[in-house]
Formats: C-alpha cells, structure tokens, sequence
C-alpha cells in the first residue's frame, strides 16, 4: 500500500517545511517538495500540519489501584489515544508483591493482546525486590525490549519502596542501560500528615493535596537525583508539579548530570482549588502528586519552554467519579488516585502552549514525540517524520475548533478535567506505520493493530525497519 500527503507543513523537533511526504507499506520512503510518485492513495494536506505521531510515556490502562481498577483498558485507552493523535505510549507493568518481572509482565501482555490500536511497550513498577524479583532478573529486562522503570517513593503500604530498593534498583539501571524513573514525593512523611488530617477529622477531598505539599515533592526529586548519581545511572523524573522539583531537576542538569524531568498536562490547567469543588466534585482532581497552587502553572511552561523539563506526559489513569471516586466520600484517602486525559494532550498544549505564544509548534512536537522518543528507545523509529521512520503521522488541522468534553471523548471515563475548554486546533487524520486509524472524527481500524515494541536501551537507538530509501 502506497500513500501520499501532499503539500503539508511538515513539523518536527528541528524542522518545519512544506512538503510532501511518501509512504510505502509501513515506512516514510521520502519527504520532498512536489514529489513525482504514483500512489495509490492521496490525502491534500495543504493548509495543515503534519506531526509525527505523539508518544505518551506515562499511561496506566487496566490497572488495579486503590481497592479498584482503571476504568480504560487497553481498547477504550488506546481509542482514545488514537483521537487525540497519539500513536505510541509506554504503560507501567506492575510488578505485583511477590510477583517475578516475567510474571508481571505476561500479565500485562495478556491485558493488551487483541485489543491494541497504537504501538506500545512497558516500563516496570518495581514494587518488590525481596520476595519476587530480584536484581538479577531486573537486569535481564533490557534484553526484552524493556529498558526503563519506576520506583515509587511514595504510596506507603501499598507501591512504595524504600531507599535500599530505589539505590539497588539505581545500580542495576547504571550497568544494565535502563533508565530509572521516580514517582518523587516523600512517602513517609505524607502518611504521618494522612493521619494527623484523618484523626482531625478532616476527610474531604481537598485534604488530599494539603496532606502532599510540595517541600515533599522536592525533597523527593533532590534525593533520587542525589542517589542516581551516586549509583552512576541515568533519571527521569515523573509527574513533576512544583518549582520545589523542578529547581532540582534544572541544577542536575545544569551539571550535566543525566536528569530529565516530566510533567503532565494537568498540573498547567488544574490548580489546587479544583479539590475543593462541592457535592465531591472536587474527587475528580485527587491524583499524585497533586494539583498545586496555581502559580506554578507558569514555572512549568517556563521549565518545559528552556529544557529544565524534558517531556509532558498524561499519566492518563481513570477512574469513574460516579462509583470509583465516590469510593472515598467519607475518606479522602479511599479516592482512587488519578485522572484521565490520553486525548487531550496534544490539543491542550497546542492551544495554550503554541496559540499563546508559551512554546513554539518544534518544541511542542520535541515535548510530545521526539524526546519521549529518544529517553524510551524508540528514537529514529518513531517520534519524528524521516525517511526510514515507521509512518505515524498526525494530519493536524490548525484551525479546527473543539470543545472538549466527556460527551465527545472516547475514554470510558464519566468526566474530562478539561470539560468545556474551548480549543482551536485538532487532529484530522491519524496514521499508525502508514494505516489510517483515525479520519474525520470516525475510527477505521480495528483492534489487534497495535504492537508490542521493543524498545531500545538507554542511549541507543531503535533501528528503522522495513524502510526502502529512494531519491
Ligand atoms: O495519581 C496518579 N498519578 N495515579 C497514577 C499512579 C502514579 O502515581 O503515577
Ligand atoms: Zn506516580
Ligand atoms: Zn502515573
């Protein structure tokens, strides 16, 4: 199968030129201005933009949390991906207590065998070195396409790990080519403060974020970040909220050291008072770390603009309001943790990141792609529009307008963080290695296209496959 985009403005991290891009069967076999080929099918790009599919490194589809269980699996996560233009994201695995690496991760094959839309691969949650798996098997996961993983400093009793586990796990990373990843924020103390909040009495949503305060986050952030460099390995921080983490994170790098810090879409739009909306609206906002006070909102536009902050993410990880938030009406602490959001990055941040002058359209595609791309091994493969590239490719219309809504979305959840927000700027045709998922507001394909890949080591390539470079 053949297929031409004619006359778009092609976008990625360095470049930005009008051109016509050439696909053969699964692969971009040639970019150029007028190109004379034949195809066997056309798509007028002209007044569009064409992106390289974005890749979300931060997802939680089909996820057991909280006493509950992620509302989006696979299929209705990966749909949802798929209109909101991403074609590639990497899931976390959770190793369970007790459970082997190889255990977990069958399981989590399982969850995504036959109901898969877009390409995809796993990080570990390392929960437990003790009893299930060890070092030596950690090491064994890079040679299986499995080359990052997190640690959770916080989730006392449940996810957490204490600093012996992260430090070994930290080592493994150094000698094994995987790149470590912190869920920062400082456990311990957050559970003392839980329970001081709960013994008053205060069990309302809100309690949530107030029990979380950032000096927290950023204690977190600067002892993984110590710790990473003492164990010789390199760090990608998730979620990060706060200028107490992103301060950090920048001095890391201003070193040199191998430090790369996420945030999500959320912590730019949703701010602390969100939790304190009546009737237990305000659950709908409970994830971790929190929502913060609304002046960071411009400390991460600031970080992700200068490359204090390498990659934005969803963290994408839905619950119901109605029957799993509302597990924790009377307890914040029964409020399953996380929030959804797979479709709306790409919109989001276009709108108020490149509309408002915030970043440029190359950062965006460098925030959402490129360097997702390049710190989970899946760089030159995916995450750019090139010659040899694996074709997923965001026909992106700039001047469509959308209200995003839980009405319209295709996640399973019964809210959108963002409902009612008003964009100018969609995507219109979605293409997965050269097939069209996604066209005119109506998905046609069907689940099982999605692969597993295999994702590269830290610091090294993923090889183009299949490519036929002409001219
Ligand atoms: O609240 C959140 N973020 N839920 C998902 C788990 C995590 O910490 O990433
Ligand atoms: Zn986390
Ligand atoms: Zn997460």
């Amino acid at each position: 199968m053949s297929l031409l985009i004619r006359g778009g403005r092609v976008i990625t991290a360095a470049d930005d030129v009008v051109a016509d891009v050439y696909i053969e069967d699964e692969t971009v076999t040639l970019i150029g201005r007028s190109l004379d080929v034949q195809a066997e099918r056309v798509i007028d790009a002209t007044g569009k933009y064409v992106l390289p599919g974005c890749i979300d490194p931060h997802t939680h589809l089909d996820m057991p949390f909280g006493g509950t269980v992620t509302i989006d699996d696979f299929e209705s996560g990966q749909i949802s991906a798929a209109f909101g233009g991403t074609t590639c994201h990497v899931d976390f695995c959770i190793q369970g207590r007790g459970q082997t690496f190889a255990q977990a991760l069958e399981t989590w094959h399982a969850k995504a065998n036959g109901k898969t839309l877009i390409d995809y691969g796993f990080h570990i949650a390392v929960t437990d070195l003790r009893e299930g798996g060890s070092l030596e098997e950690l090491a064994t996961l890079p040679d299986q396409g499995v080359t990052s993983y997190k640690l959770f400093m916080a989730y006392k009793g449940a996810l957490m790990v204490d600093d012996e586990t992260l430090f070994r796990a930290m080592e493994v990373a150094a000698r094994s080519g995987a790149l470590a990843m912190v869920h920062a924020e400082n456990g311990d103390a957050i559970d003392v403060l839980v329970q001081q909040a709960l013994a008053a009495g205060n069990t309302a949503p809100q309690f949530h974020a107030l029990t979380r305060p950032p000096e927290l986050e950023g204690e977190a952030t600067n002892r993984a970040i110590q710790l990473a460099h003492v164990a010789g390995c390199p760090l990608y921080v998730v979620h990060v909220t706060c200028k107490e983490a992103v301060d950090p994170i920048q001095r890391a790098r201003e070193q040199g050291w191998q430090v790369f810090g996420e945030t999500c879409t959320q912590y730019f739009f949703i701010d602390s008072t969100f939790l304190e909306r009546p009737n237990f609206e305000g659950a709908k906002y409970v994830y971790s770390p929190p929502a913060r006070d609304a002046s960071n909102h411009d400390v991460l536009w600031n970080a992700v603009r200068t490359d204090a902050l390498s990659a934005i993410s969803t963290d994408h990880c839905s619950f119901l309001w109605d029957g799993q938030k509302t597990l924790g009406r009377d307890d914040f602490t029964k409020i399953p943790n996380g929030g959804p959001g797979l479709e709306d990055r790409l919109k989001m941040i276009h709108h108020f990141g490149v509309g408002q002058g915030r970043i440029t359209l190359n950062r965006m595609v460098d925030l959402l792609a490129t360097t997702p791309a390049k710190l989970f091994g899946l760089y030159p493969r995916k995450g750019t529009i090139a010659v040899g590239s694996d074709a997923d490719i965001v026909i992106f219309d700039p001047a469509k307008r959308e209200t995003i809504s839980a009405a319209s979305h295709h996640s399973r959840c019964d809210y959108n963080l963002y409902e009612g927000t008003e964009v100018v700027g969609a995507p219109e045709v979605v293409l997965l290695r050269g097939r069209v998922l996604v066209e005119n507001g109506e998905l046609v394909a069907s689940p099982g296209v999605g692969r597993f890949v295999r994702r590269a080591r830290f610091g090294e390539q993923l090889a183009p496959t299949g490519a036929t470079v002409s001219g």
